[in-house]
């Protein structure tokens, strides 16, 4: 049997086995440390002593580092904080190996004695989900908490609201709730080749008491829930309900793309924005709110009266400004509740930040250098290749999606702290995160499929701030984390491609030929500096 010391993903920075095992099935030690091991682990006795139980302690160290000591008799975790421990008990479950991940198994395991000391390179390692295109049910994202916290990751980004979809209940507003959480149908094939419709409705949303059950799960095993509600662009879904503080309103859309349907950048937008995001935080317990800000069409601003009317009040020049000046306000209202913005990069370039705003970057790395020079914290998304909705191959079974490919290897090669950048650039990158947005995602088995075992190269990655060693990692999923996935009940795509029933088949789900690029084209594109941080023309087929 291969080493699981050897297997161990993400790579801790020092792991190595020694002679024997051991065999636990109680714990004992700092209650809350505990009461972590119960969580992630199981339920199992809490022994009077240390003699023959799984000890854990509070020790000094970075955030969330640990050390993990197994020997014969006994095994210690030392964590510098509760995060810190939960990452050994992730490890300690690496090392139980795939019965850790069943349901219902004894408690505890049998451990191959060994040291781990760790401790990760960057306090922001993510995924962000797109429940809007789809939505995707609570225990799909309670399932996802597991997934990620197993890769030590530590933020779950929920992108709530798109033009196909509201998916945060509204008691003050409930006409949300009514109009703007379901489209009629939706686009069947790629939607730059085919406008055809499937003719089934769509939607769901989650109540207050569900994001709470969320935000509270994930605090559990070390993960803070970051919201976005992407605005003033991707608006339509709310315009539904709110239809005279837009321009472009229409329906819920049933197809992809940018879209007309924007907030106005007026008061009473700003107001409306503000009411639901006070509603938003009595459910999720976290110290960042995502406001989007990406790829918003302003021509229908142009012309407006309302819109020019309050151009004019607050003396700004175009009506682009009003871009930064509306996601400003919004931010202010935060920061006034102890919350900081994060925003995608073009708010950066539109002046829509505060200070302390993070700027989260995915349209590459020239404006992700820009963001940190000028300052800001900056979280790394670029799209090449932390997007996660391309084909991860060329080959022509690969399912339906927007394009493609990024390969396990491209994202294994992500280089979150360029070499390139200075010292002081690169010490304001938080850290990084993978995205799933779901236009072609329609459901959990695919998202499964698209995310793993990319997101594992991803975690790596942040986990050690560098690009992961490829045949490193390919050796690790085959010899030892794969197992772990099957038995998490992930339905990965595996090394070699997918399954059968994972094709795209020449039915609706067939691949798609179109939105092909290169990784030089990739790089070519993310080393441009965005020309504008907003966009002129809509490219959505709906109507
Ligand atoms: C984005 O991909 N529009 C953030």
């Amino acid at each position: 049997m291969t080493d699981p010391y050897r297997t161990l993903l993400p790579a801790p920075r020092r792991a190595a086995r020694t002679g024997g095992e051991f065999t636990f099935d109680r714990v004992h030690g700092d209650p809350a440390l505990v009461e972590v091991v119960h969580r992630l682990l199981g339920p199992m006795p809490v022994a009077a002593g240390p003699e023959d139980a799984l000890l854990v302690r509070l020790g000094d160290g970075a955030p969330e580092s640990y050390r993990l000591r197994v020997q014969e008799g006994g095994a210690e975790i030392v964590a510098a904080d509760l995060a810190g421990a939960g990452h050994a008990v992730q490890i300690l479950k690496q090392l139980i190996g795939p019965a850790a991940y069943r349901a219902g198994g004894r408690p505890g395991g049998v451990v191959p004695c060994g040291e781990v000391i760790d401790e990760p390179a960057l306090a922001w390692r993510g995924g962000m989900l797109d429940v809007a295109r789809h939505f995707m049910t609570k225990h799909t994202l309670l399932r996802y908490v597991d997934l990620l916290a197993q890769h030590r990751m530590n933020r779950l980004h929920l992108h709530l609201t798109d033009d196909q979809g509201w998916r945060v209940e509204s008691r003050r507003h409930p006409e949300i709730n009514e109009l703007a959480t379901h489209r009629r149908e939706t686009m069947a094939g790629h939607r730059r080749s085919d406008f055809t419709f499937d003719g089934t409705p769509h939607g769901g949303y989650y109540t207050l008491d569900d994001l709470a059950e969320i935000s509270a799960y994930a605090a559990g095993r070390g993960i803070t829930v970051v919201p976005e509600i992407d605005l003033p662009g991707h608006a339509s879904a709310l315009l539904t309900a709110f239809p005279e503080l837009g321009t472009g309103a229409g329906e819920v859309l049933r197809g992809w793309g940018i879209s007309a349907g924007v907030l106005k950048p007026v008061p009473a937008a700003v107001k409306l924005v503000c009411e639901l995001l006070d509603e938003l935080l009595t459910a999720i317990d976290t110290p960042y709110v995502h406001l989007g800000g990406d790829e918003c069409v302003t021509t229908g601003w142009t012309g407006d009266p309302e819109v020019a009317a309050h151009l004019a009040a607050i003396g700004a020049r175009q009506p682009g400004d009003l871009h930064g000046w509306f996601l400003r306000e919004i931010g202010t209202h935060l920061a006034g509740r102890g919350k900081r913005m994060v925003v995608w990069d073009e708010a950066f370039q539109t002046g829509g930040v505060l200070p302390d705003t993070i700027v989260m970057c995915w349209r590459g790395d020239a404006i992700a250098r820009q963001a940190a020079a000028a300052g800001h914290d900056v979280v790394r998304a670029p799209e090449y290749p932390t997007y996660l909705n391309f084909d991860q191959s060329d080959r022509p079974e690969e399912p339906l999606s927007i394009g493609g490919p990024i390969t396990l290897q491209d994202a294994a090669s992500f280089a979150p702290l360029p070499a390139t950048w200075t010292g002081p650039e690169r010490a304001r990158v938080l850290g990084g995160q993978f995205q799933a947005w779901t236009e072609y995602i329609p459901e959990e088995r695919h998202l499964d499929y698209m995310v793993f075992p990319r997101a594992c190269a991803i975690a790596e990655t942040l986990w050690s701030g560098a690009p992961a060693d490829y045949p490193s990692l390919v050796e690790r999923l085959r010899d030892g984390h794969l197992a772990r996935l099957d038995a998490a009940g992930c339905e990965y795509r595996p090394l070699e491609g997918p399954r059968p029933w994972q094709e795209g088949g020449a039915g609706r789900r067939a691949h798609s030929p179109v939105g092909r690029m290169t990784r030089q084209r990739w790089l070519e594109k993310g080393a441009q500096v965005p020309g504008s941080g907003v966009v002129d023309e809509a490219t959505t087929h709906d109507g």
